[in-house]
Order: structure tokens, then C-alpha cells, then sequence
């Protein structure tokens, strides 16, 4: 089924706002980094009717290893510094993709994939993976996913060891 984007940018808002206790909730108490990023990917994907894809890769031994998310099937390794993910890693930013054909060197996972923003998972400064998020309509990002996704990511990474 094709995803829908939302257009209002006070309706995304709300949407992270409403979702953003809810997260919140979700993993306190809780500090297996597995347990939190499988139930937040869950409830990004249930809430965001434009993303196809939304998940974490972790940093292992210098690459990127996927981790718990909702979607379909996707690529297991992905080296720091190559494609959308590895590049948000190797800069510790947020990179937002409208068009993913317009990415030099973005991994195509899922055909179906035509923009993408990925977040950086940082603790102490330090990169230990990225939240990656994925939709089937173009341009399904901006600086409100960049802020909320962000405040997700902070989340997750009070909770991990
Ligand atoms: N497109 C990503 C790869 C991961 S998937 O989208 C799930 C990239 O270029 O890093």
C-alpha cells in the first residue's frame, strides 16, 4: 500500500508530541538496548504514516550491523562513511535525503525507497549507531523529523550502557 505524506507541518509536529511521552515511557526502567530500539522502531513506524522503513544499525568493530526495525528486509553491514547511514556516522550529523537517487553512493535497501533521513546515536560524544528512517514518496523529510528524530535518538541513548 502506498504510504501517505503527511503535508502539514503543524500535523507532524503534533504527531511527534503525542509520541514523544509515549517513547519516553517505553523504555524507562528498561536498559536493554535491544528491548527499547525493537519497541521504538514500533512505534515510529505505527505513528508516521510516511515512513516504509524506520530502524537502527549499530557500531561494531568499525561498520555498521542492522539492529531492530520495522520493514521490509534490509542490508545487514554498511562501512562508516558509505551510504546515507554510514555518512551520518562518519560526520555525527543528521542527514537528510529528499531524493535518495540524487545520494552519491546511498544503499538502496528497498527499491520502493525514495527518501531517507538518518540520525546519529550518540553517547559521550561518541557514535554507537544510527536511527535510520526510509519513505516511498520523495522529499517525506525536514528540519521537524530532524528535530524530533533527534530528541528520539537522545532517548535511546540515555537508556543504553
Ligand atoms: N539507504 C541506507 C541503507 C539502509 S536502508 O535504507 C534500511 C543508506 O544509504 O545508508
Amino acid at each position: 500500500m502506498e504510504q501517505i505524506k503527511i503535508s502539514s507541518a503543524e500535523d507532524k509536529a503534533s504527531i511527534y508530541r503525542e509520541l514523544l511521552p509515549q517513547i519516553e515511557s517505553l523504555v524507562s526502567g528498561e536498559d536493554d538496548i535491544i528491548a527499547n530500539t525493537a519497541n521504538v522502531s514500533a512505534a515510529l513506524k505505527q505513528a508516521l504514516a510516511y515512513a516504509s522503513w524506520v530502524g537502527f544499525y549499530f557500531l561494531k568493530n568499525g561498520e555498521l550491523v542492522v539492529g531492530p526495525f520495522q520493514g521490509k528486509v534490509a542490508c545487514t553491514r554498511i562501512a562508516i562513511g558509505r551510504g546515507v547511514c554510514g555518512t551520518a556516522a562518519a560526520e555525527k550529523r543528521v542527514v537528510t535525503v529528499p531524493d535518495v537517487s540524487q545520494f552519491p553512493g546511498h544503499i538502496y535497501c528497498d527499491p520502493d525507497s525514495k527518501s531517507e533521513i538518518v540520525v546519529p546515536l550518540l553517547k559521550n560524544g561518541q557514535v554507537f549507531g544510527v536511527l535510520d528512517v526510509d519513505s516511498s514518496v520523495f522529499d517525506s523529510f525536514d528540519s521537524i523529523d530532524a528535530e524530533y528524530l533527534g530528541r528520539v535518538a537522545g532517548i535511546v541513548a540515555r537508556r543504553s550502557p
